[in-house]
Formats: C-alpha cells, sequence, structure tokens
C-alpha cells in the first residue's frame, strides 16, 4: 500500500519560486511513491478579501501551473475545495472541538491579523481548521509543505489526537513532509522574511511566470550586503538566499558552487544567477502556456478530480458524523 499524500496551494497573488522549491515540486517527484491528492485550496483564498473575477482567472492560472510543474492528472487528483463540501462540514465540527487558545497561537494568524486588525475576518481566525478538515478526510500520512506551514499540519495532529480521545480512533494522525533544502525561501528585497505571494513589492518575489527580463531585473536588484565572498553563510542572510537558489536550480553541491564563485563578484554571481533562473523557468513556461491555452480544459480536469476525491471525503465525514451523534 502505497502511503497517502495530501497537500494544497491557495490561488492568490503570483506563484514563485518558495511555493515551487517548498512544494509542488516534491509533489510532482514523489507521485510514483505515493498516492498523491492536491487541492487548490480557494475556501481558505476568501478569508482575506478577494476581487472574484480575479480569483477565478487564479484558480485556472495556479491549475496550470501544478501541470506544467509535472503534476499528472491521471496519476494524482488534483482539485478544486469548494467543489467537494465535505471540507466546509468537517470544519464545522472540528471547529466545535478546537480551544479558541489553540488558534490564538498560530502565527500566521498573528501575523496577517496585525496588519487588518478588527477587519480580519472570523475565517481567517479559523484558517487552520479548514486546514486540518483538508488534510483528515483523505487519511493522510504525509503533508508536504514548505516550513511556514508546519504549525499548521502540527495543529492538524493536535486535534486528530484529541477527538480520537473523546471518541476513539476515527482520525489518521498525519506528518509533516519537509525539504531539506527551499523549505523556506526568503524575500529578494528583504531576505529576514519569507518570500511570499501576498507581498505587493515588486522586487520580493520570482514568481514562475515571470519573464526573463523581470528575472534579471529581480535579481540585480535583490539585497546582498557590503563583503565580497560568495559562501553559503547563514549569517549574511541576502547572499545565502541568493546561493541557496542556485544550488536548487543547478542541483550542485555547495562546495561546487562556492569553488565556482571564488574571486568572482556579487554582479558576475547575481548575473550567472538570474540565467540559470530564466533557463530553468523556461520548460515549466511553455508547458504551462501550452496547458492553459483553453481554459475549458482546466475546468473538466477539476471536475474529474473532485469525483475522484469525493467518495473518500464523505466517507471520513459519515464516520465523523456517526462518532458524534450527528443526523
Ligand atoms: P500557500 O499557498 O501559501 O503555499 C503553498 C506551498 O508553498 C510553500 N511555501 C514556501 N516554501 C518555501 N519557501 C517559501 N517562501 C514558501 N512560501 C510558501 C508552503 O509552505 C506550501 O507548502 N495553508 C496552505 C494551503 C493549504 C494546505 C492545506 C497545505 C490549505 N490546506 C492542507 C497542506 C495541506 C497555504 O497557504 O499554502
Amino acid at each position: 500500500m502505497k502511503k497517502q499524500v495530501f497537500s494544497g496551494i491557495q490561488p492568490t497573488g503570483n506563484i514563485h519560486i518558495g511555493n515551487y522549491f517548498g512544494a509542488m515540486k516534491h509533489w510532482a517527484a514523489s507521485q510514483a511513491e505515493f498516492s498523491n491528492i492536491f487541492c487548490i485550496v480557494d475556501l481558505h483564498a476568501i478569508t482575506v478579501p478577494q476581487d472574484p473575477q480575479v480569483l477565478k482567472v487564479k484558480i485556472r492560472e495556479v491549475a496550470g501551473l501544478l501541470f506544467a510543474a509535472g503534476i499528472n492528472w491521471q496519476e494524482s487528483a488534483v482539485f478544486l475545495q469548494s467543489q467537494v463540501s465535505a471540507h466546509a462540514e468537517l470544519a464545522w465540527i472540528l471547529n466545535c472541538f478546537i480551544p479558541t487558545g489553540w488558534m490564538k497561537r498560530m502565527t500566521q494568524f498573528k501575523e496577517k491579523s496585525e496588519k487588518m486588525k478588527d477587519e480580519v475576518s472570523v475565517g481567517l481566525f479559523d484558517y487552520p481548521a479548514l486546514m486540518a478538515a483538508d488534510i483528515l478526510l483523505y487519511e493522510a500520512d504525509l503533508v508536504p509543505v514548505g516550513e511556514d506551514q508546519k504549525q499548521h499540519v502540527e495543529f492538524t495532529r493536535d486535534i486528530a489526537q484529541r477527538f480520537n480521545s473523546i471518541y476513539g480512533k476515527t482520525l489518521k494522525v498525519p506528518e509533516p513532509l519537509i525539504p531539506k533544502v527551499g523549505a523556506r525561501i526568503m524575500g529578494l528585497d528583504d531576505p529576514s522574511k519569507k518570500m511570499s505571494k501576498s507581498e505587493g513589492k515588486s522586487a520580493h518575489a520570482v514568481n514562475l511566470l515571470d519573464s526573463p527580463d523581470i528575472i534579471r531585473s529581480k535579481i540585480g536588484r535583490a539585497t546582498t550586503d557590503s563583503l565580497r565572498e560568495i559562501r553559503f553563510d547563514k549569517n549574511r542572510p541576502g547572499i545565502y538566499n541568493l546561493l541557496v537558489i542556485y544550488e536548487l536550480f543547478t542541483g550542485l553541491a555547495r562546495p561546487d558552487i562556492e569553488r565556482h564563485f571564488q574571486g568572482k563578484g556579487y554582479a558576475d554571481f547575481k548575473r550567472e544567477l538570474a540565467e540559470v533562473v530564466v533557463e530553468g523557468l523556461r520548460p515549466l513556461q511553455s508547458r504551462y502556456h501550452e496547458l492553459t491555452a483553453d481554459p475549458k480544459y482546466i475546468d473538466s480536469l477539476f471536475i474529474e478530480g473532485a469525483s475522484k476525491v469525493r467518495p473518500t471525503a464523505e466517507r471520513t465525514l459519515k464516520k465523523v458524523k456517526e462518532r458524534v451523534g450527528l443526523g
């Protein structure tokens, strides 16, 4: 029996190389090894304000990018969260077993709500419950995510264990799967902050669909430091982050990379890095444009994806309802 994998991605902002190396690349690479379900989490997306027309476009864009990144829709199930109503239903039931104190500890909520103050939605506060429902519905063994989602997966484990301790073994307790390199790519403009889809600044992230000239300009402007040496040194976060990106795109070993850039300046390094990124993204971008030429095609894959996963989701939901005494 293959292990069950579940993961998700929000269809908001622009998908960037952090999403790719922290998650998508590993989803595609492990398709033969695991049984996979990947979800485009549109219900999570509306926890902050969205323009409905833009959201619709972004949903198709993310799907196109997942397929362009190598996810095979016959081998893996890819679906849209709002098309399987069991997610919202299980989230509600879990809500009734989650102490508010657990929610208040969630660092992502604290960060996001700081900016929005009292305008922050109840949905954003409740985001981890919906994420727990996503994972638990499919009895996932493994949840491959970047480091920023680790706390949410741990929260999912806690709620599964709490539910099981009240009602007897019902929910499978999942494990996070976090890559050794690339689990936390930092912003190009500010290497103390995680590269993020919601950060509006133009030179913050390299997006998967950026043109070669945009990529060159963003990397050219990336924050470094006033030193010269090109070395993997975590105490120099700007240059370290750029070297990690170079490592991820080339697959070269760290000592070889350092040797390669010995005696060279930051400008040379950035120029070479930009070309490596441009060439690395080129095949993905051209596959993306082919796949999304007909948007109806992606919509039909969503319908197929939802019908593949719905029976499992409904089975878990039924089991949970019975345990709780509903219906
Ligand atoms: P999202 O859409 O923010 O990100 C998708 C995936 O990309 C990873 N990631 C990063 N990895 C490395 N460096 C970065 N700078 C970086 N930024 C993002 C994320 O860790 C994630 O794996 N809450 C989730 C979506 C979700 C989900 C789920 C995930 C909803 N339900 C159930 C797993 C299981 C999110 O907002 O991801």
